[in-house]
């Protein structure tokens, strides 16, 4: 049996699978923390790395790995190789203004959206790795003065994994390179100019800065570190965490996946480049050579997490609870922009309870309102999806809050549509470990590895609840 292994470095853990290359049996795993807060260490993720490795009974057997990893954020890097200084990560909200500025600067706000949607296929938001590099410029000048490479996260270790220390050996694939701001996902090309542009340097300078490689869908980019009996280890390019969880439940045209992990991501296959200029669709690519348009939300399972812990309860009670609410929750709505929005891009919101009432101020009520809050939140991106003309033919719910009862229950009613649920796992990691079978096999398409069971939900539509839900959400526009 040859064994391959799927490395899911996530903003809360570094999760590791070991599977059959030729089945996808599991055959072990293991699982390490990284630091909480929006700006960490890469060297933390290494730590974590290796301790999940250990834990999933080492790499010494494995012929070929990849990673996946969070998406965007910004590793920047000296001319050593040496990290400059901790990573932001995608969900670090501080370059808001910089996303605005970039915009701005190509001919105003509207024809900034415009352009930016043009030349790389996503409106700069907080998120992408563009923003943090204006930020860098502006707020630690001599930092962005000596950096040399810039990397996402996943690049980072994929490299460390090789045991380079080379820049030139930094490797990454589509999905996350369209994530930077600084490539144009249509043509598959970076731009310099844009580069140069965010750290306020001339298009010579920026030519000069090393970006990872960019490798294709199932190529070999290296071996693992010999020095750590890793060389027999191939490596696949990796891919950012919602392109390899796509590729890990083995979706295709018409698949749309809602994965509500610390982010809600709304993510289609599409053969086609999508280029939405009003910001709320990231035109990314997928990790099997197609495009992987999505739509995300700052606030996920953490919307969830915050209402347990205001109501004193667990998560199975708070499901409990919105269960034995009616839909509607008495007119109670969560806007639930709890760590600002993405999209819609409100970097700045809070979220509010609007519609409280006696009848509705009981715990029953507040628990529904906050899984509906969630989930009209992602019934937006949805729309937004199919607005772009995505198909949608089928939809799975994934991700860590994918597991409460009442998120399955009520999703089918809020987006009017039946939603698929496949058995708990970790698609990330599987997604990449399927890449690094794929590696492995040459074959032109992934390994047709067993896909798990899917349980369907139906329910009837809920309509007004997502009406009343627009109608308060646009309150807070203006606060952003
Ligand atoms: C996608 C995004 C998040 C992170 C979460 O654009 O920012 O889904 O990838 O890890």
């Amino acid at each position: 049996m040859r064994l391959v292994a799927g490395i899911d470095s996530s903003t809360q853990s570094c999760k590791i699978v070991i599977r059959d290359a030729a089945t996808g049996a599991l055959v072990r795993s293991g699982a390490a923390t990284h630091p909480d807060g929006t700006e960490v260490s890469p060297h933390a993720w290494w730590d974590a790395f290796l301790q999940a490795a250990e834990q999933a009974g080492g790499l010494d057997d494995v012929a070929a790995a990849a990673v996946g990893g969070q998406q965007h954020g910004m590793v920047a890097l000296d001319a050593e190789g040496e990290v400059i200084r901790d990573a932001l990560l995608w969900n670090d909200t501080r370059s808001a203004a910089a996303a605005e500025a970039l915009i701005v600067e190509h001919g105003g706000a509207e024809h900034g959206r415009a352009a930016w949607a043009q030349m790389i296929g996503s409106v700069p938001v907080a998120s992408l790795t563009v923003t943090k590099l204006r930020w860098l410029a502006d707020a630690e000048p001599e930092n962005a003065q000596r950096v040399a490479a810039v990397a996402l996260p996943h690049d980072w270790l994929t490299w460390k994994i090789s045991g380079s220390s080379t820049l030139e050996d930094l490797v990454t694939d589509r999905s996350e390179a369209s994530g930077t701001g600084y490539y144009d996902t249509a043509a598959g090309a970076y731009r310099y100019d844009l580069l140069a542009q965010a750290l306020r340097i001339s298009e010579d300078a920026a030519a000069r800065i090393i970006l990872p490689r960019v490798a294709g869908p199932n190529e070999q980019v290296g071996t693992g570190d010999d020095a750590r009996g890793w060389g027999g280890m191939l490596l696949g390019p990796g891919a950012g965490d919602n392109a390899a969880a796509s590729l890990g439940i083995g979706m295709g045209t018409g698949d749309v996946s809602i994965s509500i992990g610390t982010s809600g991501v709304v993510a289609a296959v599409s053969p086609t480049p999508i280029q939405d200029s009003s910001g709320l669709i990231a035109g990314f690519a997928s990790a099997t050579g197609e495009y992987l348009p999505l739509a995300v939300t700052l606030n996920g399972s953490r919307v969830l997490d915050g209402a347990a812990r205001m109501l004193g309860v667990d998560h199975q009670r708070l499901s409990e609870l919105a269960l034995a609410a009616e839909p509607g929750a008495h007119g109670l709505t969560l806007v639930p922009y709890l760590e600002g929005e993405r999209t819609p891009n409100l970097p700045h919101a809070t979220g509010s309870f609007v519609g409280l009432s006696l009848d509705s101020m009981n715990p029953q009520d507040v628990a529904r309102a906050a899984v509906e809050g969630l989930l009209c939140g992602l019934a937006d991106g949805l729309q937004a999806l199919t607005q772009q003309g995505v198909p949608v033919n089928s939809i799975q719910l994934i991700g860590g809050a994918a597991r409460s009862a009442a998120v399955q229950q009520i999703a089918p009613a809020i987006f009017g549509r039946d939603v698929q649920i496949p058995e708990p796992g970790e698609y990330v990691a599987d997604g990449a470990a399927r890449q690094a079978a794929w590696v492995l096999s040459g074959t032109e398409g992934p390994p047709q590895w067993t896909s798990s069971a899917v349980t369907a939900v139906t329910a009837e539509p809920t309509p007004f609840v997502r009406e009343r839900y627009a109608s308060r959400r646009h309150l807070f526009a203006e606060q952003g």
